[in-house]
């Protein structure tokens, strides 16, 4: 891996996938098959919104938007989890007020140049001997040089029944017809972020996750993360 590696930097996957794919799951699970750290892009953005909302800041104003966030000792552990001035950031990031105002955080070009450099930083801890990041743009944006990119494709019909399915077990009343089309209108948002827009590239892997157990996409993601440490 490490003739892809030109920085001296340690390696880096990247899953990226639109919202409800999975990616976050099996980017969990390979890191720590790997020993390496995961890196949650989302969560970034969650938590950047988690300080914008409690600093009583617009999240559309861009300009307050990169003021809090200069303010924020902001960094991630190797499990994912986001902390925010030593605080572990979990359950608060997964509330509605921050799913309402997180893509109006995400959507200037400023704020993710700003947030991609942060996320960077971790490679740059002599602890971290390789990272699995996921996101929309992780590959493309945020790691351009990883070793390997993965694409996690699963239909809009699938990543709706399965989220209808997680609330319903959770108890939160929400109809399917609900969650299909904020999933909709997620995705249309994503997909205007141009370069950082969730996208198959040339160089991709694709991972067709719509009907394949975890289980197997994990040994697939594995094959492939071998064949490049064995090179
Ligand atoms: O994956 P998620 O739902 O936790 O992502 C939260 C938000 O952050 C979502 O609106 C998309 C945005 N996001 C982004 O713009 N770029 C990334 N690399 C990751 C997430």
């Amino acid at each position: 891996m490490s003739s892809e590696n030109p920085s001296n930097q340690c390696p880096v996957i990247t899953l990226d996938g639109l919202s409800g794919s999975g990616k976050s799951t099996l980017a969990r699970k390979l890191a720590g098959e790997l020993g390496w750290a995961y890196l949650d892009s989302g969560a970034w953005y969650r938590a950047l919104t988690w300080a914008v909302l409690r600093a009583s800041v617009d999240p559309t104003d861009s300009q307050a938007v990169l003021q809090v966030l200069s303010r924020l000792a902001i960094s991630s552990q190797s499990d994912g989890q986001v902390l925010i001035d030593d605080l572990v950031l979990g359950k608060q990031l997964r509330t509605p007020m921050i799913d309402a105002a997180v893509s109006d955080v995400a959507d200037p070009a400023e704020i993710r140049l700003a947030l991609n450099q942060r996320m960077r930083g971790l490679r740059l801890n002599p602890k971290v001997t390789g990272i699995v990041a996921d996101g929309r743009d992780a590959g493309a944006v945020i790691f351009p040089d990883a070793s390997l990119k993965v694409y996690v494709d699963v239909s809009l019909e699938v990543r709706a029944q399965r989220r209808f399915e997680q609330m319903q077990a959770a108890g939160i009343e929400q109809t399917a017809d609900a969650i299909h089309s904020a999933l909709s209108d997620r995705d249309l948002r994503d997909c205007r972020r141009g370069e950082a827009a969730p996208q198959i590239h040339a160089g991709d892997r694709v991972l067709q996750n719509s009907d394949i157990p975890v289980e197997v996409a994990i040994r697939r993601l594995l094959e492939w993360a071998q064949a490049l440490i064995q090179s």
